[in-house]
């Protein structure tokens, strides 16, 4: 087998201190309330690898699961239905704390908000939560998703009641063309991403994001347990830098070691991290990668400072990792539980498992610190969501490592 990935090294003891606070326990407790208010609210499992751990030679694994977020089969829309509220919380002049799930679907709010049009544009997991957001507050969605998105994540938007369309556009530019027209008809444009003037809502993105990691901290709590390695995967870096922030936060005396982890074909903050002049590096064309929800080639402008001072490393890897981590996930070993883990959700736990075993990864592994005293905490953050490219890669066995 020969795996080939690409890191880069960041020396965060070097980095100016960043601002962080948007992102620290206070906040992601007023984000979990909202979002425990939900009538489909449930925790999602921390689901510990103690088997595959002992395998690999670390001391323990844990990994989110959020293939069982409200229902939804993928994180993401913890981060449009903060927004979401969010915003109506600022359109009402009220603290988001007085605007639980009850209150929001309100004939009185209702009324005095009228109707608001939601627009994003996504590879399907961020649309199905801005559509689901709407669908269950009674307001309206459109979503555009960039060429080549599948059929069926987008047949999953319009059954939410959302306007939902394929563009012959990649990502950035679908973003683009959501923009102009939330501009020319007044719609609010709920993009997970930001770009200078568009900072505000990706914010409210990043912190919705945090009651996954909350989640996972105070159940570590609970245990005794500390991750001393995070790996996060990264689409422009918004789930990343929230949950970065979140942990740098928490754990400021005794941070782990946080690595950010993309495909080679958009690995667009591993390519900022490399060239570490201060501006921003983005990846054009098409991003052809299985890791849909990773695809995104412009790293979130008020995101990437958090990264940029408290990631380690940023490692680029091949479409094989991400397809290894399903498998290795969906098959485990006896006594572990089995987690359905997409071709996004994946990626983390292809690059531990991989690392771990291939002698051409030593240097990798050395380079990460990975040894048997780690605890790795990982987030799989989408279930099958292209339920018949799961099955290709996990029962037919797609993308074999070469
Ligand atoms: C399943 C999944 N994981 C990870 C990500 C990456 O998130 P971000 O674009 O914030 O880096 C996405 C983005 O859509 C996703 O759908």
């Amino acid at each position: 087998m020969t795996v080939k990935y690409d890191l880069v090294k960041n020396d965060i003891s070097k980095r100016e201190k960043t601002d962080i606070s948007f992102l620290n326990e206070d906040v992601a407790k007023k984000v979990l309330k909202y979002h425990s208010s939900f009538e489909q609210y449930t925790e999602t499992p921390l689901v510990e690898l103690k088997e595959l751990a002992k395998y690999l030679g670390l001391n323990d694994i844990f990994i989110k699961d959020e293939s069982y977020r409200f229902g939804l089969n993928a994180f993401k829309v913890l981060g449009g239905s903060f927004t979401i509220g969010q915003y109506i919380a600022n359109k009402l002049g009220k603290d988001i704390d007085d605007l639980p799930y009850e209150t929001l679907i309100s004939d009185e709010v209702k009324k005095q908000l009228g109707e608001i049009t939601f627009i994003t544009a996504t590879d399907g997991n961020h649309g199905r939560g801005v559509a689901w957001t709407a669908e269950q507050l009674k307001q309206k969605a459109i979503v555009y998703m960039p060429k080549g998105s599948a059929l069926e994540r987008r047949d999953k938007i319009r059954a939410h009641g959302a306007t939902c369309e394929i563009t012959d556009w990649n990502y950035d530019d679908t973003v683009r063309y959501c923009n102009e027209l939330a501009e020319k008809n007044g719609y609010v444009m709920v993009q997970d991403t930001s770009w200078p003037g568009y900072e505000e809502l990706p914010r409210w993105i990043m912190q919705g994001y945090m009651t996954m990691a909350y989640e996972a901290y105070l159940k570590l709590q609970k245990e005794n347990k500390k991750p001393t390695h995070i790996f996060l995967q990264a689409g422009v870096g918004s789930l990343a830098s929230g949950v970065t922030g979140f942990f740098s936060s928490v754990y400021s005396d005794n941070k782990p070691i946080i690595t950010i982890v993309e495909p080679e074909n958009a690995a667009c903050l591993y390519k900022t991290a490399k060239a570490d002049d201060g501006q921003l590096h983005p990846v054009t064309g098409e991003m052809n990668t299985i890791m849909a929800g990773l695809a995104c080639g412009e790293p979130i402008t008020i995101g990437y400072p958090v990264l940029n001072a408290n990631a380690e490393n940023f490692l680029s890897i091949p479409e094989e990792t991400a397809a290894y981590g399903m498998r290795v996930l969906g098959n485990p070993l006896k006594g572990d539980e089995r987690v359905i883990s997409g071709e996004s959700g994946a990626a983390t736990a292809g690059v531990v498992a991989q690392v771990m075993k291939l002698e051409e990864l030593k240097n990798i592994k050395e380079a990460l610190k990975l040894d048997e005293n780690s605890v790795v905490l990982l987030f799989s953050t989408e279930g099958d969501t292209y339920f018949d490219g799961y099955r290709d890669i996990v029962w037919n066995g797609s993308y074999p490592n070469k």
